[in-house]
């Protein structure tokens, strides 16, 4: 374990002197602040398949600096190895469609290269675009969202702005400001009141270990929630806004996210709570038509019948919750229907969940 004593290191970061990818290792938070090397496929797809990096867009963009390593092993050479490689990253994770569409992206840019010496550069210079973009994507998205959460605040007289939130679509999960925590962190910049309801997340808790820990370090006011209490909230009036990320949205604006978001969605119609999705391009599938479609992710079931955290002597540890002979089913992701869906917050503004919307802001010609 590589504990930093860097006090805000980068979620993914190309050190070109060490000719590395350095990632923060997201299992040990919020408990210990590890960041670790990776130099081979295999390291990026270990750390994609493990969660030592998650989130939609931090996946993809980790996912690129893997294509890259594939065309340097390969030396340009466009072989059997490196097409082997670019599929077996591309099945680290199933539902997150940054994960392919970013190595598809690297693999493109590649192939395009004057000549095959050239291509690992390329590669190298595709995948740093990819970051590069993210960013932008989510100042965009900040800046979209802003609108929201300052009209509610005018609307409140300046009481504080409740904003629900699920899993980590956070600095974490994306390269800074995040993609559902943008607008959050640029009206608290502002000067805008914000109180951020974290759910907890189970079974891997991003929400009280990730969107916590960053929210704390950035100062936000926020409050952990059990994954339930948010139906409770909603009917009480104590929640103004649910904003949440998202790993695919297919094109007639189906959002699949961590699993329980349908949840919340559900509840949010009952109460008349707007639920706004932040959504980076890089999240839409526009090859499937419904969220049905998409393949949900199963995990192992040791993290349902395990809890990680620190014992009472300060060390990392996890403890048995579940009987030892029952069954577990962990399905990580969930289709949250359009139809429930207040609006998506892309960079290119806030649209309708619809097709006709979605395409309207993302022409065929202009993706
Ligand atoms: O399993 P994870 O932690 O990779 O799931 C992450 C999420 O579901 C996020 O909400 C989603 O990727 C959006 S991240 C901007």
């Amino acid at each position: 374990m590589n504990e930093t004593t860097e006090l805000d290191p980068p979620t993914i970061v190309w050190d070109d002197q060490g000719a590395c990818l350095r990632v923060i290792d997201q299992r040990w938070l919020p408990h210990r602040l590890v960041v670790e090397r990776l130099r081979s496929v295999d390291q990026v797809v270990v750390a994609i398949r493990q969660m030592w990096v998650r989130g939609a867009p931090l996946i993809g963009a980790t996912a690129a600096y893997g294509a890259y390593f594939a065309w340097q092993n390969s030396g340009g050479r466009d072989d059997a190895a490196v097409a082997a490689a670019a599929l077996k990253i591309k099945a680290a994770r199933p539902t997150a469609i940054n994960l392919a569409w970013a190595v598809d992206h690297v693999m493109r840019q590649a192939r395009e290269a004057s000549s095959e010496g050239d291509r690992a550069a390329a590669a190298l210079r595709a995948a740093h675009d990819i970051v590069a973009a993210e960013l932008e994507r989510s100042q965009r998205i900040g800046e979209h969202g802003l609108t929201l959460i300052a009209d509610i605040a005018a609307r409140k007289h300046g009481e504080p702005v409740n904003v629900l939130t699920h899993c980590n679509a956070g600095r974490l999960a994306t390269i800074d400001l995040g993609t559902a925590t943008a607008p959050i962190y640029l009206a608290t910049g502002r000067g805008i009141l914000v109180h951020v309801w974290v759910d907890e997340t189970r079974p891997r808790n991003q929400g009280a270990g990730l969107t916590a820990w960053e929210l704390s370090r950035r100062g936000v006011p926020h409050t952990v929630i059990v994954d339930n209490a948010g139906g409770h909230l909603m009917q009480k009036g104590l929640v103004d806004l649910v904003i949440v990320g998202t790993d695919r949205t297919t094109r007639n604006g189906d959002v699949v996210n961590k699993i329980g978001t349908y949840l919340k969605a559900l509840a949010a119609h009952d109460n008349g709570v707007p639920f706004y999705v932040a959504l980076p391009s890089s999240s839409i599938d526009w090859s499937m038509a419904t969220g049905g479609d998409v393949p949900i992710e199963t995990r192992d079931g040791s993290e349902i019948g395990r809890v990680f955290g620190l014992d009472e002597s300060g060390k990392p540890n996890s403890v048995q919750i579940i009987p030892p002979g029952s069954d577990v089913a962990n399905y990580a992701f969930d289709v949250t229907p359009a139809r429930y869906v207040t609006g998506l917050i892309t960079e290119r503004g806030i649209c309708d969940a619809t097709e006709q919307s979605l395409n309207a802001r993302f022409p065929v010609n202009d993706r």
